[in-house]
């Protein structure tokens, strides 16, 4: 096999039965069920029992389920104090990736070789648990803040805001981000989740798995995007300068944060629902001007390249308008992919075989005596 696909488009390169990413007809599904049926009728919990079980849950099988979730948020006592003490200006992508780093040193499941498929499963569930303990205790940390305990009568989306902010959440602003967390479960084989196989498939251990998997997902072209949107619309400022800010981007072929996709060319099936709560959400503040200027960026960037909105365009003003500091946008990225990515290792380990792409060497075709040093 000789074929050459920069970036691996369109290289088939691992089966898997968790998400089904239809790129031309924009449609996403996890395990058979439609993303929109799952926003409509499931919570976050529910579709994280459906991506680790390989089933939706039963009333009886949620509850426990969620018992285990809520029994694993404490954080060890070590992770806590890197926390406290990491610098207060460091970017959180990467205070989450040496975090859940860390997490490995003191969970003796974190075993490296031969798989131990059970333990894996509790150690899915514990990062799925911990991950947003550790961007709210960051958040306060870095404020100079307490660090509440954590609770076990919250859901996932509510104690993630609880601890944010020290406060009881709205029901509404629980619904909204459990439905950013549902869209953002699980994506195919995105580039963060191919690291996190790439990791697992050496049988390195779950937590590294993971940790390649933030840094992945921390870059602009991939999960950092919905940080540059809000940043973008910052810039711009007001809907008339929009054309011009765009007009400007496509004459430097600059890139228009949370436009196109390696996959859809169709709309992302993810950006209508966030589309929908951010139109309220901004009506809601009385700063529509976010929503009617990245109207005007999509129109502009369908009509004149043919690319539409991706899932982080919208999620930026969702976001915003729940009141969330900018460079926490990406971390609730990894906080909802923590569910896919950990769905996807266990899945890997199940029929596992190395990556090992090639490469299109494109370097001298003879060799070359070396020279002693002097005489280079
Ligand atoms: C997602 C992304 C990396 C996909 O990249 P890709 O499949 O490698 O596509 P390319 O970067 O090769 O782009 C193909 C063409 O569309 C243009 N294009 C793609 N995304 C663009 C964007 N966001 N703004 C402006 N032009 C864009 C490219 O300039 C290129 O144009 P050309 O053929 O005239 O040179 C790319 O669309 C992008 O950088 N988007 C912005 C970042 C983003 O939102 N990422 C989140 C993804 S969920």
């Amino acid at each position: 096999m000789s074929d050459y696909a920069k970036g691996l488009e369109g290289v088939i390169a691992n089966e898997s039965a968790l998400s089904k990413v239809e790129g031309l007809e924009g449609r996403l599904s996890y395990l058979g069920y439609g993303i929109d049926a799952l926003v409509e009728n499931c919570s976050f919990e529910e579709v994280t029992h459906l991506l680790h079980r390989g089933k939706l849950p039963n009333a009886a099988e949620l509850s426990s389920f969620e018992d285990e979730l809520r029994g694993d948020r404490k954080i060890p006592e070590g992770v806590i104090e890197f926390l406290k003490g990491a610098p207060k200006d460091a970017n959180p992508m990467d205070v989450l990736r040496t975090a859940v780093s860390m997490l490995g040193l003191y969970d003796p499941r974190a075993k490296v070789g031969e798989p131990d498929q059970e333990a894996n499963r509790h150690v899915a569930l514990s990062l799925v648990a911990q991950t947003p303990v550790i961007v709210a205790y960051f958040h306060r940390a870095r404020q100079g803040l307490d660090l509440p305990p954590v609770r076990g009568d919250l859901s996932e989306a509510a104690h993630f805001l609880y601890l944010m902010t020290g406060e009881e959440p709205s029901a509404a602003a629980v619904k909204t981000l459990d439905i950013a967390y549902t869209i953002h479960a699980d994506h195919g084989m995105n580039a963060s989740t191919f690291s996190a196989r790439v990791t697992i498939a050496t049988l390195s251990d779950f937590y590294s798995a993971m940790t390649s998997a933030i840094g992945t997902l921390k870059g602009p072209l991939h999960g950092g995007a919905n940080e540059g949107v809000i940043k973008m619309l910052k810039k711009i400022g007001e809907l008339d300068r929009v054309d011009a800010f765009v007009e400007d981007c496509l004459a430097n072929k600059k890139k228009i944060m949370g436009i196109g996709h390696r996959v859809y060319k169709v709309l992302d099936p993810r950006a209508p629902h966030l589309q929908k709560m951010a139109i309220k959400l901004t009506e809601e503040l009385g700063e529509s001007k976010w929503i009617s200027m990245s109207e005007r960026i999509a129109t502009l960037m369908r009509e004149k390249k043919g690319l539409n909105a991706n899932v982080d365009f919208y999620s930026a003003t969702v976001y915003y308008s729940l009141g969330i500091p900018t460079d926490l946008f990406t971390p609730i990225f990894a906080i909802a992919r923590m569910a896919g990515w950990t769905a996807q290792v266990l899945e890997q380990l199940e029929d596992s075989r190395l990556y090992r792409p090639l490469t299109k060497y494109v370097g001298p075709a003879t060799l070359s005596p070396v020279p002693p040093i002097g005489e280079r």
